[in-house]
């Protein structure tokens, strides 16, 4: 997803409810709101203002990071909406019986992957689109990508983030105080950032991040030089001194990307716990604010309620 101003906006849905077809999850027709099309986030707002509650959510699917890549995805689903799947599976954190999400309150921003780091990127911008009597929170799932080296020490995300941030135009957005100390290319990375964010924000990342092993450490010699250990200081670093805004954080020792839209790592018997919580119940008891909930799992392998990605 492009991860700046207007674009997401656009993907907005409002769901109709089609009907239930299985137990994990049921399936939610598109509809396109050519009325947000029109006016962007105003949209939003006025939604909100006549008491409409609805999460927003981006989706993830990485980043163009220059004319040609974008010309790419253009008329794909990352391109474009109407390139969507006509109907999608809702479930997890999107189920709507209170058996398969107890929890959480549709009014929030969220998102997972690139959309998990929008969703921290554009977390104040979105309160500040809204009055201020309204709860406004944000999730982000799988959107914590770390700033580290490839396995062969080269800066590989760091380049690639400076040049998805160039071909954007996305610097306008960044918070501003970072972008003064640091320049808009690393203000893209949440643990430079994170620290700005006024708005309560809760983040689900796998310490060992299926994705961020494979395209920002390199596939396979993951752990030969104990770089990815880096990895998990870095998470553990920032949830200590930068991260003290962070409201909340389940960090859990799985090869996984992305736990909260899928019934099995959201919320079922054998779904991941870490202090014997899943993440549903730790996000709904953020949420509603019963309880902050800031765990750190021990190191993998430990973690025997993983569901961990295998890939071909
Ligand atoms: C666009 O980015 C890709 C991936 O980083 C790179 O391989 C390619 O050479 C770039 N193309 C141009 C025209 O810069
Ligand atoms: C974990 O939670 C389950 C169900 O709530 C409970 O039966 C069990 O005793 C708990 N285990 C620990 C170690 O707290």
């Amino acid at each position: 997803m492009v991860s700046k101003g207007v674009g997401p906006w656009l993907c907005i849905i409002l769901v109709g409810l089609l009907s239930l077809l299985t137990t994990e999850g049921y399936d939610v027709g598109l509809t396109f709101l050519d009325s947000a099309v029109a006016k962007g986030a105003e949209f939003v707002s006025e939604k909100f203002s006549q008491g409409f509650v609805f999460r927003i959510n981006y989706q993830g699917g990485g980043w163009c990071n220059n004319v040609t890549n974008c010309l790419a995805r253009r008329d794909t689903r990352l391109g474009s909406s109407k390139q969507m799947l006509k109907l999608e599976t809702f479930s997890g954190m999107f189920h709507n019986k209170p058996k398969y999400n107890p929890a959480v309150d549709p009014a929030m921003l969220a998102g997972c992957s690139a959309g998990g780091l929008t969703s921290i990127l554009q977390c104040d911008n979105f309160r500040s689109l809204l009055p201020p009597t309204t709860k406004v929170k944000c999730l982000s799932d799988a959107g914590f990508f770390i700033n580290a080296k490839t396995v062969i020490g080269t800066s590989h995300i760091e380049g690639f983030y400076a040049d998805v941030v160039k071909t954007h135009g996305s610097a306008k957005v960044l918070s501003p105080a970072c972008v003064a100390k640091l320049g808009p290319g690393l203000c893209f990375f949440p643990q430079n950032m994170v620290q700005y964010i006024k708005t309560p924000i809760f983040l689900i990342n796998a310490a060992y991040d299926s994705w961020q092993v494979k395209n920002i450490l390199a596939p396979g010699v993951a752990d030969r030089k104990g770089t990815w250990r880096e990895c998990k200081l870095d998470i553990t670093k920032c949830s200590s001194a930068q991260l003290n805004i962070l409201q909340g954080m389940f960090i859990n020792s799985c090869y996984s990307h992305c736990q909260t839209g899928i019934q099995e790592t959201w919320l079922r018997n054998d779904s991941p716990l870490l202090g014997n919580t899943t993440i549903a119940k730790a996000v709904g008891d953020w949420y509603y604010e019963r309880n902050a909930f800031q765990k750190i799992d021990c190191p993998y392998p430990c973690d025997k309620t993983c569901h961990n990605r295998v890939f071909d």
